[in-house]
């Protein structure tokens, strides 16, 4: 049985699978999955956790942890691009741990991008319903307590959660179940739409910068690191840099720990790699691309922000909006909260869409029931029974969770599979180092070594709670797969008739 831990799924098996029925329809070219890239990017992130990231954790230096979290992702990025030109089939991360480390392996990285996608985008919907209650703000329409929010809120200075007076946040569930609708209906007319969203957030972003620059004031970057400059504990011991009430680690690297969700999404990319027109050529550039792209714009958007109103002065629900509320220019204050609840939107959908393909990838292989995860619309051509059981368990979570909660969770699961698919780099390329690889991974070892580094680093720079959460959900999905994966495993199946056979 160890045996079938450990299988891999061959290289060959899996292209050949490509071949196979059920297929998505390949209409995606480069620029569509670079907007696709930017579209899953910039988001939530910028647009609201820069906020409480700033205020709470990084001061001004938040602009350096953009730089060291957007470092850790191009390391991440490259082992990607190597695996999503090596593997073009949908799945990500997954598929490429099935061919590297084996089922086992695979299943915990499958099962932990779902957390990654699901999570965040429960995420990205609570940071979506803070923009849209600014815009309603400003037409003079205001919610009623008891349906604007989660029920519990961090609160930084006291470290402990408290209670808001609110029962749930309806934005948020009315946001994910209309994006749900959207997808159950196809990823070419997502595609557009998500094209026009991310016309709309970069020219956003633009907007920030462009104007926001003439309302810098330098004063405002002093002090520059007012929590200092790391922020990190091994599960609950303080290892480097301050601490805030709580016990959680703050600074400079605490920030990069917590913006880090603002990269999250190139990586779906990868996961769109079954639909793409030439996946070995455009997949790798989609998704450096639109990382590159986002890393120049978050800088300058943090330097901004920051020096416009003092970190501590940040709104902490729509960071970016408010700024130019507080600097008196209330006009733009409300196209830029109009701007970023299209942005996020688009974020959102991308999100949601990249969930259920890991699914299909799972339930190709028989990890995961076929017959719910497994089907695609026979008109639509989605896999339209597992959004729509994945859309209702992230209104769940949009609607009762506080978004610092859901975003911690977020960001521990996504730099797991980080690190695991940086190893997988350097194992596939001593077990195989024949097999075709259309983009190689620059400097290896060094990248993937100094991917998992960083990685790690910003894992242990997280409030140590996400490790238990994170623990809690790898144990029940391990559960899943001792009572129904490996039983139902195709791999194992083939393996135990080969045996069979004389
Ligand atoms: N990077 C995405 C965002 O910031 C998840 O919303």
């Amino acid at each position: 049985m160890a045996n079938q831990y450990f299988a891999r799924k061959p290289l060959a098996l899996l292209l050949e699978e490509m071949r196979g029925e059920n297929r998505l329809r390949r209409i995606l070219g480069p620029v569509q999955l670079t907007a696709l890239g930017v579209g899953a990017i910039i988001g939530a992130g910028i647009f609201v956790a820069t906020g409480a990231a700033a205020h709470n954790v990084g001061g001004p230096a938040l602009m350096v942890s953009y730089v060291v979290a957007g470092i850790t992702c191009v390391f991440a990025a490259l082992c990607y691009a190597e695996f999503a030109a090596m593997v073009p089939v949908a799945g990500s991360a997954y598929t490429y741990a099935y061919a590297t480390l084996g089922e086992l392996f695979a299943w915990i990285i499958g099962w932990d991008l779902v957390l990654e996608y699901a999570v965040g985008s429960a995420t990205v919907a609570t940071g979506w319903s803070g923009y849209f209650q600014n815009v309603l703000q400003k037409i003079g329409v205001e919610l009623p307590l008891a349906l604007r929010e989660s029920p519990w809120r961090y609160d930084a200075a006291a470290g402990h959660f408290l209670s808001t007076g609110s029962y749930f946040n309806l934005p948020a569930i009315v946001v994910v179940a209309v994006v749900t609708a959207i997808l159950v209906k196809g990823i070419a007319e997502s595609a557009s739409f998500n094209a026009t969203m991310v016309g709309i957030k970069i020219a956003a972003v633009l907007f920030v910068i462009g104007v926001g620059v003439f309302f810098i004031n330098t004063e405002n970057w002093r002090p520059f690191a007012p929590f200092g400059w790391s922020g990190i504990s091994f599960f609950g011991h303080q290892v480097a840099g301050q601490t805030d009430p709580g016990g959680s680690p703050v600074g400079m690297l605490a920030g990069a720990a917590i913006i880090f969700f603002a990269y999250i999404g190139f990586d779906s990319v990868s996961t769109h790699t079954e639909e793409a027109k030439n996946p070995q050529r455009d997949v790798p550039i989609g998704i450096i691309t639109s990382l590159v792209v986002c890393t120049v714009l978050y800088i300058a958007v943090v330097a901004v922000l920051t020096g416009m109103v003092k970190y501590d002065q940040l709104d902490i629900n729509a960071p970016v909006s408010r700024a130019f509320q507080q600097k008196g220019i209330g006009w733009a204050e409300g196209l830029i909260a109009t701007a970023g609840v299209a942005g996020i939107t688009s974020v959102l959908l991308v999100m949601m869409l990249s969930g259920p393909r890991v699914f299909l990838a799972m339930a190709r292989d028989g990890l995961v029931p076929q017959s719910v995860f497994g089907t695609v619309h026979p008109k639509f051509r989605t896999p339209w029974k597992s959004t729509i059981l994945i859309g209702c368990f992230v209104s769940v979570l949009a609607g009762l969770l506080p978004i610092d909660a859901l975003l911690h969770l977020t960001n521990i699961g996504t730099l797991l599979a980080f690190v695991i698919v940086c190893a997988a780099v350097l194992i596939m390329r001593k077990k195989h180092p024949e097999a075709e690889r259309p983009f190689r991974c620059p400097w290896v070892p060094v990248v993937p070594v100094l991917g998992i580094l960083c990685c790690l680093v910003l894992m242990f720079s997280l409030p140590v709670a996400n490790w238990w959460r994170l623990g809690t959900w790898l144990a029940i999905g391990l559960l899943i797969y001792m009572f129904y994966g490996r039983h139902h495993s195709v791999m194992a199946k083939m393996a135990a008739a080969e045996k069979k056979a004389p």
